[in-house]
Parts: C-alpha cells; sequence; structure tokens
C-alpha cells in the first residue's frame, strides 16, 4: 500500500454515487445528480444522487424508526463502543482509498489526505469510541424523602451539516461523539465533496451499525440541507461552515426550536512578539496560513508583528511562500494542492484584487497559476491595516495579512478587532505575557508557540460570530449529544 496515483485510479473506479439509507444505496427519487469535480483538472469524477426533501424525509424516519428499535436504541454502550472501535480500524484499513477521494474530490494534497486527515479521523472515532459506556448520570442530594438521579440519554435524530474543507475529518468530529452518545445520525456533506461521507456510511454498515443508525444524503445546500434542518423530525443540528450559512440554519431551526450547534468562520491573528523564537513563529506561521489551501477555518490569516521585527519577518514569510509552488495534489512531494471550486478560486482572486486595490503591499504571489485546474500562489500582503477587506472578511484561500503592531495592548487590541472568534496563535518566549495574552484573547482556541494543535479530547469551537457550541472533547460532546433527565422516586411511597 504505497499510496499514489495508481491507487488513485482504483479508488475513483469504485466512487459511491448514491444516497445512504438504512444501510442501503438509493438514488434521488426523481433520477436527479449533480456533478462532483476534480479541482486539480477540472474534470467530472462522478454524477451524484442530489437529494432534497423526500430522501432527507426517508433518511429521517429510518433514523427515527432506529431511535425506537431494539436494534440500535436498544444496543447497550459496549457493544456501540466496539462498533465504533471497529469502524476506526476499518477508516484506517481503507486509509488509501479514503485519502484518494479525498485528493481527487477537494485538491488538498495526498500528504495532508493521508498523512493528517484520515489519520485524524481514525483517532476521532477511536477517542469517542472509548468515551460510548461511560456517559452517565448523578445521583444528587435533594430535601425531603426522594432519591434524585439524572440519566444522559440521546438527543435523537442528530443532522450533521459539513463544509468541503475537511470532509472525513469534520465528520467524524460529528458522527463519532453523536453514535457514541446512542444517536441516530443523518449527515448531509458538501456538494463539492461527498465521496468520502458516503464510503463512511458503507463502512458504518461493515462495523456493525444497524440500518437506520447511520444515513448520508448528498445534495445541495439550499434543497438537502434545507430539508434536514427544517424537518420537525430531527432533534439537532451540528453544522461547520459559513458564518452567513450558519446564521441561515439557526433561523431555520428555530421553527422547531431544533437544537443547534455551529462552528463558523474566522479570521484569526497569529501574533508574533518579538522576543519569540522568531524562526519558529516564521514557520509556524507559514504553516497557519497555507496549511490546506488556507481553506482552514482556524488559519491564521492575520499575522500580527511587532514593528521592530517587522521588516524581517515579511521577507522571510514572502521568501517561505515564493518557495511553495502548487501543483498535482495527488504528487507525493507537492504541499500545496488546488483550490476545492472555480467559485472559490474567483473569491480568493477577488480577494487579492481587493488587497491591492487597498493600497497592501504584495510581497508574494498574487497570481493564478497557468494550468488547468484551480491553482493559486501561495499570496502574502505586507502593510496591511486591520480595516481592510482583506483583514476583515474570511478569505477561505493560500492569503496572508501581514499587520505590524507596537506593544502587547496594541496586539491584542488588533486581534479582537474582529466578528470572529475562533482561534489565535501567540509566539513569545515570555511565559507570563504569554498566558496574559492567551487570556486576553477572544477566541475559542490559543496556540502558544505553536500553531494548528488539535486532538480529540481537546474541544473546537468559536467565540463571538464563530459561533456557539464546541466540537471534540469529553465535556462539550455529551453535552451536545445527550439530554438530562432528572427522576425522582418517593422514599416514603
Ligand atoms: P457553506 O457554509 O454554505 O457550506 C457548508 C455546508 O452547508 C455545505 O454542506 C452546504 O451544502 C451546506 N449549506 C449551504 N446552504 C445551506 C442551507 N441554506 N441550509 C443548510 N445547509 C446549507 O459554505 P460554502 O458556500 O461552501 O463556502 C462559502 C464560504 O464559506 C467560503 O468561501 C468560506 O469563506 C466559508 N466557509 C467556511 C468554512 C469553515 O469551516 N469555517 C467551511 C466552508 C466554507
Ligand atoms: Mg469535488
Amino acid at each position: 500500500m504505497g499510496g499514489g496515483e495508481a491507487d488513485g485510479a482504483a479508488a475513483l473506479a469504485g466512487v459511491r454515487t448514491q444516497a445512504w439509507i438504512c444501510n442501503a444505496w438509493v438514488d434521488a427519487r426523481d433520477g436527479q445528480t449533480f456533478a462532483t469535480t476534480n479541482p486539480a483538472t477540472g474534470e467530472t469524477i462522478a454524477e451524484i444522487a442530489r437529494c432534497g426533501e423526500a430522501e432527507v424525509d426517508g433518511a429521517v424516519r429510518a433514523a427515527q424508526a432506529a431511535m425506537a428499535s431494539p436494534a440500535w436504541r436498544g444496543m447497550d454502550p459496549h457493544a456501540r463502543s466496539t462498533r465504533l472501535f471497529r469502524l476506526a480500524d476499518l477508516i484506517e484499513q481503507n486509509a488509501d482509498e479514503l485519502a484518494a477521494l479525498e485528493t481527487a474530490d477537494n485538491g488538498k494534497t495526498w500528504f495532508e489526505s493521508r498523512r493528517i486527515d484520515v489519520p485524524s479521523a481514525v483517532a476521532t472515532f477511536r477517542y469517542f469510541a472509548g468515551m460510548a459506556d461511560k456517559v452517565f448520570g448523578r445521583t444528587i442530594p435533594v430535601s425531603g424523602p426522594w432519591l434524585n438521579y439524572t440519566l444522559r440519554e440521546p438527543v435523537g435524530v442528530v443532522g450533521c451539516i459539513t463544509p468541503w474543507n475537511f470532509p472525513l475529518n469534520l465528520a467524524s468530529w460529528k458522527v463519532a461523539p453523536a453514535l457514541a452518545c446512542g444517536n441516530a445520525v443523518v449527515l448531509k456533506p458538501a456538494e463539492q465533496t461527498p465521496l468520502t461521507a458516503l464510503r463512511l456510511g458503507e463502512l458504518a454498515a461493515e462495523a456493525g451499525f444497524p440500518g437506520g443508525a447511520f444515513q448520508v444524503v448528498p445534495g445541495l445546500g439550499p434543497e438537502a440541507g434545507t430539508a434536514l434542518v427544517t424537518h420537525p423530525g430531527v432533534d439537532a443540528i451540528s453544522f461547520t461552515g459559513s458564518t452567513e450559512t450558519g446564521k441561515r440554519i439557526a433561523r431555520g431551526a428555530s421553527a422547531n426550536l431544533t437544537k443547534v450547534s455551529l462552528e463558523l468562520g474566522g479570521k484569526s491573528p497569529n501574533i508574533i512578539f518579538a522576543d519569540a523564537d522568531v524562526k519558529a513563529a516564521i514557520r509556524g506561521a507559514t504553516m497557519g496560513i497555507f496549511y490546506g489551501k488556507g481553506e482552514v477555518c482556524a488559519a491564521g490569516s492575520r499575522i500580527l508583528v511587532e514593528r521592530s521585527i517587522y521588516d524581517d519577518v515579511v521577507a522571510a514569510l514572502a521568501e517561505r511562500a515564493a518557495g511553495m509552488t502548487p501543483g498535482d495534489p495527488m504528487e507525493k512531494t507537492t504541499r500545496l494542492g488546488a483550490i476545492v471550486s472555480e467559485t472559490q478560486l474567483e473569491r480568493v482572486l477577488g480577494y487579492i484584487e481587493a488587497g491591492k486595490r487597498d493600497g497592501a503591499r504584495l510581497v508574494a504571489g498574487g497570481n493564478r497559476v497557468d494550468r488547468p485546474g484551480n491553482f493559486v500562489e501561495a499570496t502574502v500582503f505586507a502593510d496591511v491595516t486591520n480595516d481592510m477587506t482583506i483583514a476583515r472578511e474570511e478569505i477561505f484561500g493560500p492569503v496572508a495579512a501581514v499587520i505590524p503592531f507596537e506593544d502587547t495592548a496594541d496586539a491584542v487590541r488588533i486581534a479582537n478587532d474582529t466578528l470572529y472568534g475562533l482561534a489565535s496563535g501567540v509566539w513569545t518566549r515570555d511565559i507570563g505575557k504569554a498566558h496574559t495574552v492567551a487570556a486576553a484573547l477572544q477566541a475559542g482556541t490559543v496556540w502558544i508557540n505553536g500553531y494548528n494543535g488539535y486532538d480529540p479530547g481537546s474541544p473546537f469551537g468559536g467565540y463571538k460570530e464563530s459561533g456557539y457550541g464546541r466540537d471534540l472533547g469529553v465535556d462539550a460532546t455529551i453535552e451536545k449529544y445527550t439530554q438530562v433527565k432528572s427522576v425522582w422516586v418517593a422514599l416514603d411511597g
């Protein structure tokens, strides 16, 4: 299992194209499809079932039936745990295939898909497999002759809506804890990248999840997505994606008081102080913005640099960016892949134009690459002020905005001057300053002297318009995927 182009061809030959409902493949009722393309070539990979209201309704009903069935609702937690461990093993055993599907569908490098995304999904399923039999209530001392205890019960049917940037990985962040807590899941993957989610459905059945426990309904946001959000049989929605769509989902879900958790966009500051290990900071800042082509919700897209080291850091960032040539994502040595779609490519190029127009200084990249597919150079703008469009709006592409600052207070002020609050980075050797700034940053994640650290045990999510609710972590996910029941037993009855 070496990986590479040959495996990619094999994986694509067996691509799944139908909806996965109650452990069976089904077409959309009217036979409608949508195309998913390979952004590195522009070619259509496959036509995928375009689910709408009818298919989503079928999936939700299957999930509801599972929640009333001995096979799923009645399954004991150790058995759920065993199945989740088995699913993790199956993802691991099919890692080459899943990575090839992910790279073909999304344009991210084989290196990222195979070394990071798929192993992270495996780790996430293992982590929550271990949690399945450790979800329990309390006994609570109360007044009077009563015994009072709580039960932690599944929420019911959970709708998961995922974006295209980490298709398998973000699905695992939601599906693994939801199943661990005994819910039934309907997953709506992004229309740009449905392939790994469909394969995950099939692997879940192979792992022993009974029909109805896990459905996958590919389709468009305004069709399948809206149908899932507004379906009265859905008890909770777990969403990752843009802030705009998150707001729409919150409004749509409010009609039935469906519980919602939202992991949304970001414009994360990565703050480099003069007393940092500057070399490490430059490496970290480069990876922080260019990893995943910058199509990362936590991307360190605003690089804040203390004035005294500003010119040196700008020069070093420009040099590193210039060395990152975009190329064929299936090549094992490529580190910058293809932008996910033509729409996204146009957005990114539009922001590069906005940066120039607003007077930022382009020091690296700035161009579309002259080859088939959606390739953009790693781009760095210096002398950005925090009121420029490229400092305020989420670009979701390989574009860094470098902003100078004067002192700690100035850095914190600029960092927090944003609608978003997803992630942040701080680079300094001063331990007191590091913790003070970490406390002052309005963000769900702070990385100190590093960037892009993730673990299934550590909660991830946003402050402010980066959303609410958390993925990952024990407490956040148990809270999100269970509801609590208080049981009173009269002792003098
Ligand atoms: P999006 O947020 O619209 O799409 C994410 C998911 O939501 C997809 O599965 C989509 O089908 C679904 N969706 C779309 N409209 C929906 C609706 N009305 N009801 C229910 N589900 C719906 O993001 P999109 O349009 O793909 O990208 C636009 C911009 O959003 C990007 O340029 C980027 O800035 C941002 N984005 C941020 C992400 C993040 O993780 N923070 C992920 C993806 C995009
Ligand atoms: Mg695609």
